[in-house]
C-alpha cells in the first residue's frame, strides 16, 4: 500500500482569486494556468496497519502544526472514499519549490499527495476525479494534475461534483519560458485565502473582477491555440493587475507589492518598449514571474538580475502532469 508521486507547482495566467464556498474550496470564477517543470514536489504514501497515526516528513524533517493538520486532514478524505478510516501512513515529501522563489509550493505539494495517497490506498481515481480530489487541498493545485496548460472549471454545482481542471494544452504544443523574480522581501504575508476572503467580502472592485472573466479566458485561450504570445501575455498581465487592483478596494485595504515589485514590473514594461516581448504575473506575494520566448532567455534573465533588490532569477519550462515514480 505504498505509492510514489511527482507533481510540478503552477501559474496561473487568469487567476484564482476568491471562493463561493471554503469547506471543499469551490471558486467564484474560472482560472488557467502553466504547469513549470523547474519546481516540484515529490512524495511517498505508505500506509500501513501497524500505525495509529499519520507520520509526515518534509525534505527529511519531522512535521507537527500546520502542516501536518493539512496534511492528515486531506489523508482523512481519502481514508473516507477508500473506507478505510483507521488506516494511517507514512508520508515522505521532498519539495523543490524554493519557497524564498514566492511560488504556492501548495499546488505541487497537494497534487503529489493526492496522487501518492489515492493510489497507495487503491482508489484508481481517473484524472478529473484526481483533479477534483486535489482542489480540496489547495485550490491552485487541482490545475498540477496536468502538465502545460489547464483550466479550472469553476462548476455550478453546490457539492464540487463539476469543479476539476481540465488540460488545454499539452507542454510540448509551446514552449513558453518563466523567470521567477525572487525579492528580499520582509513584509507581513496576507496569506491567499486571508486575502481572497476579505477581497470577497468587501472589496469595491470585486464585481469588476469577476466581469472581465470570461473575456480574459476567451483571449488568453485563443493566444495559447494560435501560439500568439503577444496575446497570451497582455491577457496575463492585466488580468494579473485586475486581481492586485482588487485588494487595495478591500476593507482594510492592502497590496502584496514591495517597491521593488513595482521595479521588477516597470523593467518588464520598459524591455518591451526596447523590443523584447515579456510580461509579468504576480500571485498572492511580492514575487514576480516574467514570462518569455526562448530566443529571449538570455537578455530577459540578465535585465531581470541587474534589478536593485532582486535576490536570484529561476528559469523554467512548461512542466508535465502527476507522473508516478
Ligand atoms: O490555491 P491557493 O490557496 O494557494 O491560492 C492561489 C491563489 C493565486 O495564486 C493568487 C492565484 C492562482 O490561481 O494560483
Amino acid at each position: 500500500m505504498k505509492a510514489t508521486a511527482k507533481a510540478h507547482t503552477n501559474i496561473a495566467l487568469i487567476k484564482y482569486w476568491g471562493k463561493r464556498e471554503e469547506k471543499i474550496i469551490l471558486p467564484t470564477n474560472n482560472s488557467l494556468s502553466l504547469t513549470l517543470d523547474g519546481f516540484y514536489t515529490t512524495t511517498t504514501v505508505d500506509f500501513q496497519e501497524e500505525l495509529s497515526a499519520d507520520i509526515f516528513t518534509l525534505n527529511d524533517q519531522s512535521i507537527s502544526g500546520v502542516q501536518y493538520d493539512q496534511v492528515t486532514k486531506f489523508l482523512d478524505l481519502i481514508r473516507k472514499s477508500a473506507g478505510k478510516d483507521n488506516l494511517f501512513a507514512h508520508v515522505k515529501s521532498i519539495n523543490e519549490v524554493p519557497t524564498a522563489a514566492g511560488f504556492a509550493s501548495s499546488a505541487s505539494g497537494f497534487a503529489a499527495l493526492a496522487a501518492a495517497g489515492s493510489k497507495a490506498i487503491g482508489l484508481g481515481l481517473s484524472d478529473q476525479e484526481l483533479s477534483r480530489l486535489t482542489r480540496q487541498g489547495s485550490g491552485s493545485a487541482c490545475r498540477s494534475v496536468y502538465g502545460g496548460f489547464a483550466e479550472w472549471e469553476m462548476g455550478k454545482k453546490a457539492d464540487g461534483s463539476d469543479s476539476y481542471a481540465v488540460p488545454i494544452a499539452p507542454a510540448d504544443h509551446w514552449d513558453v519560458r518563466v523567470a521567477a523574480v525572487v525579492l528580499t522581501a520582509k513584509m507581513k504575508k496576507v496569506s491567499s485565502r486571508e486575502g481572497m476572503k476579505r477581497t470577497v467580502d468587501t472589496s469595491a472592485f470585486y464585481s469588476g473582477w469577476l466581469d472581465g472573466i470570461p473575456q480574459d479566458l476567451k483571449q488568453l485561450k485563443e493566444g495559447i491555440k494560435h501560439r500568439d504570445f503577444e496575446k497570451v501575455g497582455q491577457t496575463a498581465e492585466a488580468n494579473c493587475l485586475k486581481m492586485h487592483a482588487t485588494t487595495l478596494g478591500a476593507n482594510p485595504p492592502f497590496t502584496y507589492w514591495l517597491d521593488t515589485t513595482m521595479a521588477v514590473m516597470q523593467t518588464v514594461q520598459a524591455m518591451r518598449a526596447n523590443g523584447i516581448l515579456a510580461y509579468f504575473t504576480i500571485d498572492a506575494g511580492p514575487n514576480v514571474k516574467v514570462l518569455y520566448l526562448p530566443e529571449n532567455e538570455k537578455s530577459v534573465e540578465k535585465t531581470l538580475r541587474d534589478i536593485p533588490g532582486v535576490t536570484d532569477v529561476r528559469l523554467s519550462k512548461p512542466g508535465q502532469g502527476i507522473t508516478y515514480l
